[in-house]
């Protein structure tokens, strides 16, 4: 009797202590990312028994939760989130609780365990919210800027989430101590994960400690002679996930323009989540509106990877650039697919949507990658031609303090960048292809017209161009290869060349009079 007296008390103090933890509604794991800013993912919970059941929120998706349990405090369940080609990926969580709140751990989620808090949250955290109602279409007046594709650096390719306001700063001066500026790259371009954990009491949004000053930020790149640039998302959160423009979009703008932001990049990410793909005009449109009322000239950069027909409407919205594929990587296969291949939404090619293309509203196929060390120089140098040919904006994505002098050679190549440069901004075109040889043509303002020969082959090999394919009436004509710098022979028909894989020979074709 003495024993099970004593014993009693241990049972009703446990069930006390963990009967008290009502698992059911909405849980938040907050990751702290170390720049005062917390990575979170949502669940909605239901506890039976020992027994959890549920699903991790993701924006309008979710997975259910398996091999749910909560006894003795420890919580655990398991995601089996679907991959490609019918494989999952198994993510356990396992956490234990203190105070109504778990230490929790996610393994299985990339290479490491990742830790953090799993506390109570609500309804309105955890699901999208309802669609703002869309303006009626109309156009928005042209800002009249970057009349040739924009140029400048973008912090993404090289740092993603990592970049700092002194990474800009060293970029800044990199831009003008390499000769970058001179050669044309003005913009200096702050991509995501710059933003605070929330908005303060006045609903302004705010910078994390990555970015403690924006307004010095921007004044010590504007004292560079350089122009700088933002981002943000029309939905409520940004494609890594930090606080983005939903329902604030006059209000981002106007503190943008205050900060001394000269670009916007505007990246439909979470906006996925709330509207359709044929809101994408009017979600648009409410910025191009927000940014001509903001009180300083601001390009206006659009990513919504090329859905939506977004080059039929994308100058109509105040845009300046539209993106037109999905991101680019440092990896032969993605250059050549976005370069080449069918990666514009609908099954198209770059050039076949390269007639929207035009002074102050262009096709961006993307930003460099020249020099991130994934390509060989061939292919940082077919990457410069291609986007020069296509008008694309020449944004350099590596990092401006550490470039080789090849890579310096190939972003400065003055004869090239005078391609993309050029005041016409005229359409590309196709002007022969034969297997893994493209044939591809820029006419420029001057009566010259630019020309690619390139090799997308893995061995070096001959591409052929017919001189009247140029399509200069003349009855004699100049050529010079903007790589090598010298001028090159017009002599029979055609001209051979053997151009190195995954390579370029490009020319400049004039008529000699
Ligand atoms: C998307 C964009 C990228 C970059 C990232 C940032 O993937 O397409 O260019 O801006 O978001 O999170």
């Amino acid at each position: 009797m003495r024993r099970f007296i004593l014993f009693l008390p241990v049972i009703a103090a446990g069930s006390i202590l963990y009967a008290q933890t009502n698992l059911n509604g909405y849980w938040v794991f907050q990751v702290p990312r170390g720049d005062g800013t917390f990575a979170q993912s949502f669940f909605e919970l239901t506890l039976s028994g020992d027994t959890v059941s549920g699903r991790a929120i993701r924006g309008a998706n979710s997975t259910p939760i398996s091999e749910g349990t909560f006894s003795g405090g420890q919580l655990h369940f398991v995601l089996a989130i679907p991959g490609r080609g019918g494989a999952t990926t198994k993510v356990t969580y396992e956490g234990h609780e203190s105070g109504g709140k778990f230490s929790m751990t996610r393994t299985g989620q990339g290479p490491n365990p990742v830790s953090g808090e799993f506390v109570s949250s609500t309804k309105e955290a955890a699901l999208p919210p309802a669609p703002l109602p869309l303006p009626a279409l109309h156009d928005v007046r042209d800002n009249g800027l970057v009349r040739t594709p924009p140029m400048g650096w973008n912090s993404w390719n090289k740092f993603a989430g990592r970049v700092t306001a002194e990474d800009v700063k060293g970029m800044a001066d990199a831009m003008v101590s390499s000769g970058m500026a001179k050669a044309g790259y003005i913009y200096i371009n702050i991509d995501d994960t710059w933003e605070g954990a929330a908005r303060d009491a006045n609903g302004n949004i705010t910078t994390n400690t990555k970015f403690p000053d924006m307004k010095a930020l921007a004044d010590y790149v504007h004292s560079k002679g350089l122009k700088i640039g933002i981002y943000s998302s029309p939905g409520p959160l940004t494609c890594a996930g930090y606080i983005a423009s939903f329902g604030h979009e006059e209000q981002d703008a106007k503190q943008f323009a205050a900060w001394g932001f000269d670009y916007l990049k505007y990246d439909w990410c979470s906006a996925g989540n709330i509207y359709k793909d044929e809101d994408m005009r009017p979600v648009y449109q409410k910025m191009g509106d927000a940014l001509a009322k903001a009180g300083r000239p601001i390009v206006y950069s659009l990513c919504q990877y090329g859905r939506s027909e977004v080059w039929t409407w994308g100058a109509k919205v105040g845009g300046n650039l539209w993106r037109t594929t999905g991101d680019i990587s440092d990896r032969w296969a993605s250059l050549d697919g976005i370069g080449f291949g069918t990666r514009v939404p609908g099954n198209r090619t770059q050039l076949d949507i390269a007639s929207a293309t035009q002074p102050g509203h262009v096709n961006d196929p993307d930003m460099l990658e020249i020099g991130n060390g994934g390509m060989t120089g061939d292919e940082y140098r077919l990457h410069m031609s291609l986007w020069s040919l296509y008008s694309a904006p020449l944004l350099a994505g590596n990092d401006l303090r550490t470039m080789t002098d090849e890579i310096k050679d190939i972003l400065m190549n003055a004869e090239v960048i005078a391609v993309n440069q050029d005041r016409a901004v005229k359409p590309a075109k196709k002007l022969a292809e034969a297997g893994t040889s493209v044939v591809i043509a820029k006419p420029l303002a001057d009566g010259s017209v630019a020309v690619g020969l390139f090799n997308r082959a893995d061995d070096n090999a001959p591409v052929t161009l017919n001189w009247s394919d140029v399509g200069i009436t003349s009855k004699k004509l100049k050529a010079r290869d903007l790589w090598a710098h010298k001028d090159v022979e017009v002599a029979n028909e055609s001209l051979t060349v053997t151009v190195p894989r995954h390579g370029v020979v490009m020319l400049k074709v004039s008529a000699v009079r």
